[in-house]
């Protein structure tokens, strides 16, 4: 009799969980009253299932644990102990692992199933640091968009992105994952890529639930190399690292990742203070928190967990509510709540965060509804993604350097040398996040310069950037010294009225576990770039590379540098345009380049010190042997056009927005796009504050001698700051502000707050 009534309850919830329609504001409290029957229902197994994420059968992501093969993974789906899925791709696939959950299990609860959609699915955009450089937050939010519905189409419902960590330090590979060093631009794209990913409605199939990771402080690896330990004070937690992750939450990210470094002692997955007082109590948010992969038991490594059943005890209670990888929580959690080490609330907490995202998503009323073979076929790959994935590559060019205009190229009787392994490289602009791309699909640079036929083209490999097999997982060989293909280089290099030369880094270079201790060009790159110098000066350098490189050498002699990335699938045709003038480039570097290692970590807005300078004696904050300043700062790109700034001018007459003023010109002679760049300095502080933070940018479209006066409204949002107890203050005072082009800016005036 007690079985056929708990029979019967299951039937009424289930069928009312079915009936949940489009997420809407009325919907939330109908999702918490279905979400609490449900859980009403569950076993605390069951609870523990939702718990509990599983990666799939064909691609990895991080070390493979020797637990788990796909027979218990099938079993535990069978058994109702799997919450969520990753690196299951493609409808055939999603529906098979999606059928067992749902239609094998007790209460049929549907699977979310996540993916790195980091930067595109099958159709790659642009690495997300080379995006940033578009400073162009519609393209971005616009790239995201295109990434979710292709990617949903494959039957995916939940990307790990977007990366939100400020990084400073050009030699953590992961630089290329996010939006370089910047707190104010790294807010707004979070920002933009969250709306993009999200959607206005969950609900919607061409939208995914985004994850702002890496919570917290990754980006801040001792020396750059990854996973390391993160020790960094409050004035910079709560100044630079944590706004980005709150500018994500309000824009109502449903899902946190935590990460595998400490944070002062403590493992960011079994840090309470980040998890539960600030992100789920202060922030009040009410989505989940997935551990990174296996991060719960590598607090075993971490020195902090004695072993794997303790690693989930400090991990729930600490507020991570899905364990990726560890296997901690399902093998351990019911014991530990069986013996009074996590409460039964705990469970109930998490249980309740990840099926509430469930419900919104809509896989309740039909977990097949990323499994349409029709869509998958017609989205993935199609000219759509393709034209946004062109789009958005053209607009993340940065042009370094242009001494002489020898960019734009003649469209007509030149001859041209094309130089570089890279430049007939068709996976490496695919760049490093891209699992589910076809290897070598990118447009290379060679096939997008050989659709401007006018010129005479030759190309010649001259160097490999590195060697052995450059495929995702393997270590690859950076050191040889092989010379042999230089001559046929240098041969076509003095025939030719131009050179260019594609050099950097091969995709998998940057990335998760890809640190560098050294940031020139790899291999015999540089000894190539010199030995072309010395037959042909007029060298055009395109880089490929996903984080900025020390090339001192090449600013000091080469006339023309083009940064372009890891552009995605359709790099070759971007540059070409670029190159041959039909798109004016106007990207802006959102991280600082290096002049040395010895500089990192380097970034626009360090503090002053006691002893700025520079001074005529010894005893200022300086290096001996190196300039203080970057080879390239934040903020920097050229166009084929200049701009012209004047008339700054502040009205403080509103105390609550203070406007700021400036006109700006193109003084050249071709159309244009600018981002206007806006600092401030709160000169004198009770926490001493940078000597400028970006508080403003615009980006403009100027056709030549237009002129446009832009203004900007400076609130307390952009006044203010975080003291060392965490509160947001602003203290009246002088307020200096800058405006340019660049972080190096031309115009400063003064005014008081
Ligand atoms: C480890 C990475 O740190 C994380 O960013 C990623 O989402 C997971 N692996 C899953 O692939």
């Amino acid at each position: 009799m007690k079985k056929c009534i708990l029979l019967l309850s299951i039937f009424f919830v289930l069928a009312n969980c079915k009936s949940e329609s489009k997420l809407n504001v009325e919907s939330k409290s109908d999702i918490d009253k279905k979400v609490d029957s449900l859980l009403g229902v569950m076993t605390l197994e069951e609870k523990i299932g939702q718990m509990n994420q599983y990666n799939g059968f064909w691609d990895v992501t991080g070390p493979v644990p020797s637990e788990g093969d796909a027979a218990k993974k099938y079993d535990h789906l069978r058994k109702g102990l799997v919450g969520s899925m990753l690196n299951v791709r493609g409808v055939a696939n999603v529906r098979k692992v999606q059928k067992v959950a749902v239609e094998e299990s007790r209460l049929g609860i549907p699977l979310i199933i996540g993916f790195d959609v980091i930067h595109g699915y099958e159709t790659q955009s642009p690495i997300p640091l080379a995006e940033s450089a578009s400073w162009d937050l519609e393209a971005i939010k616009k790239s995201a968009q295109m990434a979710a519905k292709e990617a949903a189409a494959a039957g995916i419902n939940w990307t790990f992105a977007p990366m939100v960590d400020i990084s400073r330090d050009a030699r953590w590979g992961r630089v290329m994952e996010g939006a370089g060093e910047d707190v104010y631009l790294g807010s707004k794209i979070a920002v933009a890529r969250v709306e993009g990913f999200q959607g206005e409605d969950l609900s919607n199939e061409e939208t995914l639930v985004a994850c702002a990771k890496h919570f917290a402080a990754y980006g801040f690896a001792e020396s750059g190399k990854d996973y390391n330990t993160a020790d960094v004070g409050v004035s910079t937690l709560y100044n630079t690292i944590l706004p980005p992750f709150k500018a994500a939450k309000d824009a109502g990210v449903r899902t946190f990742m935590n990460s595998f470094n400490e944070l002062n002692g403590i493992p960011a997955t079994g840090d309470k203070f980040l998890q539960r007082e600030i992100l789920k109590g202060e922030w009040n948010f009410d989505g989940f928190v997935v551990s990174d992969w296996g991060s719960i038991m590598e607090m075993m490594d971490h020195g902090f967990a004695k072993d794997k059943k303790h690693a989930a005890e400090l991990a729930a209670n600490a507020g991570s509510d899905m364990d990726m990888e560890s296997y901690a929580y399902v093998n351990e959690l019911a014991n530990l709540v069986k013996e009074g080490k996590v409460s039964e609330a705990v469970i109930n907490d998490a249980a309740r965060r990840i099926l509430k995202v469930k419900f919104e998503l809509g896989l309740f009323k039909d977990p097949y509804k990323y499994c349409n073979e029709t869509r998958e076929k017609e989205v993935i790959g199609s000219k759509e993604m393709h034209d946004a994935a062109l789009d958005m590559a053209k607009k993340s060019i940065v042009l370094l350097k242009n001494e002489n205009n020898i960019l734009p190229l003649e469209k007509e009787g030149k001859k041209i040398a094309l130089i570089g392994a890279l430049a007939a490289d068709k996976n490496s602009p695919l760049g490093s996040w891209r699992l589910a791309a076809k290897d070598n699909s990118a447009i290379s640079v060679l096939e997008g310069m050989q659709k401007y036929s006018g010129n005479q083209l030759t190309f010649s490999e001259g160097a490999k950037v590195v060697f052995g097999n450059t495929n995702f997982i393997n270590e690859v060989e950076v050191n040889s010294k092989d010379t042999s293909k230089f001559q046929e280089a240098i041969q076509n290099a003095k025939k030719a009225d131009v050179v260019v030369m594609v050099l950097g880094e091969v995709g998998f270079q940057s990335g998760e576990a890809r640190s560098r201790a050294n940031l020139g060009l790899p291999g015999v790159q540089q000894e190539l770039l010199e030995e072309i110098y010395k037959v042909n000066k007029n060298i055009v350098l395109v880089l490929n590379n996903g984080r900025p490189l020390t090339i001192t050498w090449a600013d000091e002699h080469i006339p023309t540098i083009v940064e372009a990335w890891q552009l995605g699938s359709q790099a070759g045709n971007a540059i070409a345009e670029v190159l041959y003038g039909d798109y004016n480039p106007s990207g802006k570097l959102p991280m600082t380049f290096p002049r040395a290692v010895g500089q990192v970590p380097i970034y626009y807005n360090p503090k002053n010190t006691g002893r700025p300078g520079p001074k005529k004696e010894v005893f200022w904050s300086h290096y001996q042997d190196e300039s203080n300043a970057p080879l390239y700062p934040f903020g920097h790109g050229l166009s084929y056009t200049t701009f012209k700034y004047e008339n700054i001018s502040v009205d403080t007459s509103l105390k609550e927005n203070i406007k700021v003023s400036v006109t700006v010109t193109n003084t050249g002679k071709v159309k244009g796009k600018e981002v206007v760049q806006l600092y401030l300095r709160d000169v004198i502080g009770s926490v001493t504050r940078p000597i400028k933070e970006l508080k403003g940018f615009e980006l403009i479209e100027l056709e030549p001698s237009a002129s446009k006066e832009i203004t900007f409204n400076l609130t307390k949002n952009e006044l203010g700051f975080f003291n060392n107890k965490g509160e947001f203050i602003v203290e009246p005072g002088e307020f200096k502000v800058f405006v340019g082009g660049s972080s190096v800016t031309s115009l400063e005036t003064i005014f008081n707050y």
